[in-house]
């Protein structure tokens, strides 16, 4: 099978017959071959690709079909319409609208007539800077057909608070206000958040319409119970905010094949993030250029999403992320002491640059010198370069080993081929391959383009994007690979009992 369109031209690119048998570790004659027929064997496709991608050629045009190296695209923005109807807890439900705001998930919103005694449309614009829609009929002639148009192609619906009136009235396809008119009319899934007195809740009325509403495929979030605003004790109350920003978001990751089975806030992720750095006496170190603003923005959207984060991050200069759990170190040795103490997780990502060795300072009797004080530059002395720990070995190689282990590899050539050995040799689940280049220096910077390799050796490429948008492609990987672990681990279980 020949996946290339020009053999000759690709071999001429990557510097002609010897160049290429040298690379490939073949006869020039094989490749004189390939050359006069226009086919290479479907074994050296991958081998190809690979020089190819780190020659920074392009490819793209060169294949019939580009099966190799799959381009991975920027998550794309959900896009949720929040119906507010007219409970007490409707004042909570700005939190959440601001959440999605703030996340940059396309949002609209609509209010009842009995949501506006409660709140009004003025708060909700300034909170999403967008217009609030209220009325079925409106004076301007373009907001005329918006109980169709907002009612459609909405990755969502959540009607939050969902009032026991809304929910009767929807159950009998009453269509009456802007908002019931959307709920008949839409296309989309529809997620109520019921919260009312728990007398109202537990009326058959409520239940038997709810019952009918599951049938219908409306979703539910279910009320938790406690002290109503009202003083009575029962279900009812509107979950958290938090609960149900997790709860939609998984909800649309998952729809959007991104996601992970089971409840994320149970997910433990442990990150490790920016340089080290290695002491040589008190006053001087070595450590490198790691900004540590890739490894704050997974654990940022790991936040998101629910999960539990613990963040061990080396100096740096950018904001300490709001995460579960942040931990200070400097050195190596610190971060691997720390990692020992949090290695019970699910999912362990080492984004740290991590310093490969330390200095140690010898005296020309070739004996160690202290260096609890200043080293002066007249003494006669030399430095002996000793070997870091390997964190992530350390990690992958555990009895207590996360259910996944993913490595960063950022090098300056031969980038597959360096990371793929990276990933074998410490046993990883996954690793995030940069290659350090001019026009991608990533370290410091706000944008980045990764390869992600897995165990089978499958490479994806990203477009070069924000490091918030690396990391949510990172995620997306790596809750899916968790997700089929999980699964396998289950039907094991099933198998076993
Ligand atoms: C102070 C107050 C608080 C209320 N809180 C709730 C509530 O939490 N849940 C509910 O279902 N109804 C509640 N109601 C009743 C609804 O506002 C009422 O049923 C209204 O018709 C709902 O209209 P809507 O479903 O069109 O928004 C409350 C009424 C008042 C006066």
């Amino acid at each position: 099978m020949n996946n290339f369109k020009n053999i000759p031209e690709l071999i001429f690119k990557l510097g002609g017959t010897g160049s290429v048998s040298k690379l490939l570790k073949t006869n020039p004659s094989t490749i004189s071959n390939w050359k006069k027929n226009n086919k290479i064997p479907k074994s050296y496709i991958n081998k190809l690709d690979i020089l190819l991608r780190e020659r920074n050629l392009n490819i793209c045009n060169e294949y019939e079909d580009n099966t190799s190296i799959t381009p991975i695209k920027k998550k794309s923005k959900f896009s949720i319409l929040v119906i507010i109807s007219g409970g007490v807890s409707c004042y909570k439900v700005l939190e959440l609208i601001r959440l999605y705001y703030k996340n940059d998930f396309d949002i609209e919103v609509v209010l009842t007539k009995s949501a506006q005694k409660f709140i009004t449309p003025l708060i909700v614009t300034s909170l999403i800077n967008k217009k609030c829609f209220t009325e079925l009929f409106s004076s301007e002639e373009e907001e005329n057909m918006n109980h169709i148009n907002l009612a459609r192609n909405k990755d969502l619906i959540l009607v939050a608070p969902c009032t026991a009136n809304f929910i009767a009235k929807i159950t009998h396809g009453i269509a009456d206000d802007l908002a019931s008119n959307i709920i008949l009319a839409s296309n989309s899934k529809i997620l109520l958040a019921p919260s009312m007195n728990p007398y109202m809740w537990g009326n058959k009325a409520t239940q038997d319409n709810l019952k009918i509403l599951k049938q219908r495929g409306f979703d539910l979030i279910f009320p938790n119970s406690g002290i109503m605003a009202c003083g009575e004790n029962g279900a009812g109350r509107l979950p958290e905010i938090n609960e149900i920003f997790s709860f939609t978001t998984n909800y649309l990751l998952k729809k959007k094949g991104m996601c992970y089975i089971g409840n994320q806030s149970q997910l433990k992720i442990l990150i490790t993030a920016g340089p080290t750095q290695e002491k040589i006496d008190p006053i001087r170190y070595v450590s490198n250029n790691s900004s540590g603003k890739q490894g704050y923005a997974l654990a940022e959207e790991f936040l998101k999403l629910g999960a539990h984060v613990t963040l061990i991050s080396g100096p740096t200069n950018i904001n300490k992320p709001n995460v579960n759990n942040f931990i200070e170190v400097l050195s190596a040795e610190e971060m691997l002491s720390q990692v020992e103490n949090n290695i019970d997780c699910d999912i362990f990502i080492s984004s740290a640059a991590v310093c490969d060795w330390k200095l140690i300072p010898y005296n020309l009797k070739d004996k160690k010198m202290s260096n609890n004080d200043k080293l002066k530059k007249n003494e006669d002395m030399f430095f002996k370069l000793e070997t870091n720990p390997d964190i992530i070995k350390y990690v992958s190689k555990n009895k207590k080993r996360p259910t996944l282990v993913i490595g960063f590899a950022a090098e300056t050539k031969n980038l597959i081929q360096n990371a793929t050995k990276k990933l074998e040799e410490k046993q990883l689940d996954m690793i995030i391959a940069n290659l350090i280049e001019k026009e991608n220096a990533v370290f410091g910077e706000e944008y980045n383009k990764i390869f992600i390799i897995d165990k089978q050796c499958n490479i994806q490429e990203s477009e070069k994007l924000t490091k918030h948008e690396i990391a949510n492609l990172i995620i997306s990987k790596t809750l899916k690979l968790h997700e089929e672990i999980y699964a396998k681990n289950n039907n094991r279980k099933n198998i076993t009992i």
